[in-house]
């Protein structure tokens, strides 16, 4: 039986000692990245975007745009996540195939889509970014739980150089960067952490 989610958060930690031999197959990556994209999102606009590095030369240049951290070099894969500053691009494919699935009625759709095209497009570019890395956080986390459920470790980074990324990987105008995960298997148990007490950080009112 598939451990629990509460199990999974417990034990997840972000993993920096990976087993350099160990590879994990395209196909389940895939499929991991599918399950996580069922992450709630704007409208369901799904505002991101996957690269997947699994190419050794390719991560050799990779991890000095990533401050030399080695986990971009000995993970079994790292996936960037990108965000979508236009993700109204994705309004009018995501409602036809609501309603293709039967799930929307031609009247709200229109309601939909037409309040979508007045929302999103004219948002100023900040405010389509914060949603954008909102969101793909959204995703990114549940794929890291997905990959533990499996037996696969993770670890997320912020600690690269987007300028660099963005060009040295020919991102487009339309994308950004936000964070790297590296995936594979854990070579080193990872330190624990602890976290602020909950009621420093909790009010009712
Ligand atoms: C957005 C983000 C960026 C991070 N960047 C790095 C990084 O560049 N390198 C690294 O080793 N860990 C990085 N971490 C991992 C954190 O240090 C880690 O999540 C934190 O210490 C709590 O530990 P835990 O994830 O094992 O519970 C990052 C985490 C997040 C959420």
């Amino acid at each position: 039986m598939s451990e629990t989610i509460s199990t999974l958060i417990k034990e997840r930690r972000s993993v920096r000692k990976y087993d350099p031999d160990f590879t994990i197959e395209k196909n389940e990556i895939l499929e991991m990245l599918e399950q996580a994209t069922l992450a709630p999102s704007t409208s369901n606009l799904q505002p991101w975007e996957f690269l997947v590095f699994l190419d050794a030369e390719e991560r050799k240049d990779l991890r000095k745009i990533a401050y030399n951290q080695e986990q971009i070099e000995t993970a079994s894969a790292v996936i960037a996540v990108l965000g979508d500053k236009e993700f109204y691009k994705n309004i009018d494919p995501v409602y036809d195939s609501m309603s293709e699935a039967g799930f929307v009625d031609e009247a709200s759709k229109a309601v939909l889509v037409g309040n979508a095209h007045k929302a999103y497009p004219h948002a100023p570019e900040e405010s389509r970014k914060n949603m954008a890395t909102f969101d793909s956080g959204l995703a990114a986390m549940q794929f890291m739980l997905i990959a533990k459920e499996r037996g696969y470790a993770t670890g997320p980074m912020g600690g690269f150089d987007k300028v660099k990324f963005a060009q040295r990987f020919n991102i487009s105008e339309r994308y950004f960067p936000i964070v790297l995960i590296t995936l594979g298997k854990e070579n080193a148990p990872a330190y624990s952490t602890t976290r602020i007490a909950i009621e420093d950080k909790v009010k009712f009112i």
